[in-house]
């Protein structure tokens, strides 16, 4: 076993197989009182390979959070082809784990409880599962809060508690939706420094949406940018820096070139 599949058997369950997605012509108009509105997705074309860790980014409004939804199963597109591990998207499932902004932890169950939520709701909590837990609370830094409740949580610790709680669930792929937006500048380093440490280990596919050019050019292989309001697929930029990644890497000038090159594609 070489290093780093040491480290990934240490760091506790690695998730299945990454999963890829295609997304065909996708499109998506929400009716406005039984009318048709606007659309919010004209036509969205990607591809996110097994293991990829891809970014969307774009304004306000252009469809990133739908495009999530659709991912997930909660909201239908309407035309357009959603495929996630080759299998059309129908509905929610645990081989997808969505984080929002919030992480929606239950309050009247402990850390460990939260964690194990979903195996328990599935009928699929064995032992296996509850050693998988233990050791992701090690992970994710949260084995002496493992008692807690959600509100003896600071803000990173409830991200990290939310994190576990969808990785038990050995999804295939990640669904993020701009899940540091609402913490403080050194907590998101520190959750940004956490996330690409976990994605180092486990390499499972993630789709991380963020509007900010920083965090898209630091933690993506790739970045899509949505176009304006109704979005569709504007560009895909090969973000080249080495990896792994560190913060530290936001210093140099391959960063700040790759920061340029997203910006280009936003404002044109
Ligand atoms: N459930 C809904 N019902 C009606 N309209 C919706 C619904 N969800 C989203 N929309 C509309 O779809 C468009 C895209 O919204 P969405 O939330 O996907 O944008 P976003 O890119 O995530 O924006 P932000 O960066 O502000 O989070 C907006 O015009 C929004 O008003
Ligand atoms: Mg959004």
């Amino acid at each position: 076993m070489s290093t780093t599949e040491t480290e990934a058997a240490a760091a506790g369950p690695a998730a299945d197989e990454p999963t890829g997605v295609r997304l065909r012509d996708v499109r998506k108009t929400f009716s406005r009182r039984r009318r048709p509105g606007r659309p919010a997705l004209d036509g969205v074309t990607l591809d996110v390979r097994p293991g990829e860790f891809l970014c969307l980014l774009g304004p306000s409004g252009c469809g990133k959070s739908t495009l999530l939804n659709i991912l997930a199963g909660f909201t239908a597109a309407d035309s357009g082809e959603v495929l996630v591990g080759g299998r059309p998207v129908t509905g929610p499932g645990h081989d997808r784990g969505v984080l929002f902004q919030t992480p929606n932890l239950f309050p009247w169950l402990t850390t460990w409880q939260n964690v194990l939520y979903g195996p328990k709701a599935r009928g699929a909590l064995t032992p296996r599962v509850r050693e998988e837990a233990e050791r992701l609370l090690e992970t994710v830094g949260l084995a002496d809060a493992r008692d807690a409740y959600p509100h003896e949580l600071s803000g990173g610790m409830r991200h990290r508690a939310a994190f576990a709680r969808v990785l038990v669930n050995r999804p295939g792929v990640l669904l993020m939706d701009e899940p540091f937006g609402a913490l403080d500048a050194i907590t998101r380093a520190a959750m940004q420094r956490f996330l690409l440490e976990l994605w180092q280990r486990h390499r499972t596919t993630i789709v991380f949406v963020t509007h900010d050019v920083e965090e898209a050019a630091l933690l993506g292989d790739r970045v899509c940018v949505l176009s304006a309001p109704p979005g569709g697929t504007k560009d895909v930029i090969d973000i080249e820096l080495p990896r792994p990644r560190a913060y530290e890497d936001t210093e140099t000038l391959a960063f700040v070139n790759a920061k340029r090159r997203i910006r280009e594609v936003l404002e044109r």
